[in-house]
């Protein structure tokens, strides 16, 4: 299944309408710090599943703190897109959040995506992960990479399908670290 562009308006850098098969239609932008009480709010609508897949770990609730970070990234060194309602940050449900890293000292960064189950299965997590290719790219990154569950299928073959490799992670038993090489 494939999002489709909505309009074609100019926009500004990084954001696109976007019409998913179900109808729904939804801005992709730059997370914004009006996002945190959204984001906030609605972290209870989470699967347990979701959240271990995203964080690797079980976590209870996304305090005000985490979640104020999570929407505030330092424009040098971390991206972060959201799937927003199209209405203004702050008043906006969150559909999805895809972040990408630099590691420090390396020309690589970290991905991390977690699309709403609500959502999943329409081409967003690709179309997003695109974007942090894109973005990686421009950064004349050499790696993208990210660590996933083994049992997390949809994430792993996303990654298959987007040109990542498999790696074993040592000292992680259970997580694939997926590495693309954004010179090939
Ligand atoms: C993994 C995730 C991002 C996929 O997002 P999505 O919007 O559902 O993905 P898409 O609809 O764009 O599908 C892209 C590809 O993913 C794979 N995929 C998606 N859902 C799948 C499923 N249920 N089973 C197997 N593969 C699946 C397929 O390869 C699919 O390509 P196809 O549509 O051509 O078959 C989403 O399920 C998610 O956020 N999961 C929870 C958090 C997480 O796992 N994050 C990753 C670790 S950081």
């Amino acid at each position: 299944m494939s999002v489709q562009s909505s309009m074609s308006k100019r926009l500004p850098p990084w954001h696109e309408h976007i019409r998913l098969p179900s109808g729904r239609e939804l801005l992709i932008r730059p997370i914004r710090p009006e996002d945190a009480g959204p984001i906030q709010g609605s972290f209870s609508l989470l699967g347990p599943e979701e959240v271990r897949h995203r964080f690797l770990q079980t976590l209870q609730e996304l305090t005000p703190e985490m979640a104020q970070r999570l929407c505030q990234p330092n424009p040098k060194s971390e991206f972060a897109l959201v799937a927003a309602e199209p209405l203004p940050p702050g008043e906006a449900l969150i559909g999805a959040v895809a972040r990408a890293s630099l590691v420090p000292r390396t020309r690589d960064a970290e991905f991390a995506i977690l699309v709403s189950r609500f959502i999943a299965g329409q081409g967003l997590g690709r179309k997003l992960m695109q974007k942090l290719v894109k973005w990686a790219k421009g950064m004349k990154l050499d790696y993208l990479q990210g660590s996933v569950l083994d049992s997390n299928q949809p994430m792993l073959q996303l990654a298959d399908s987007l040109g990542f490799r498999r790696q074993p992670q040592d000292g992680a038993p259970g997580l694939v670290r997926v590495v693309l090489d954004l010179n090939e």
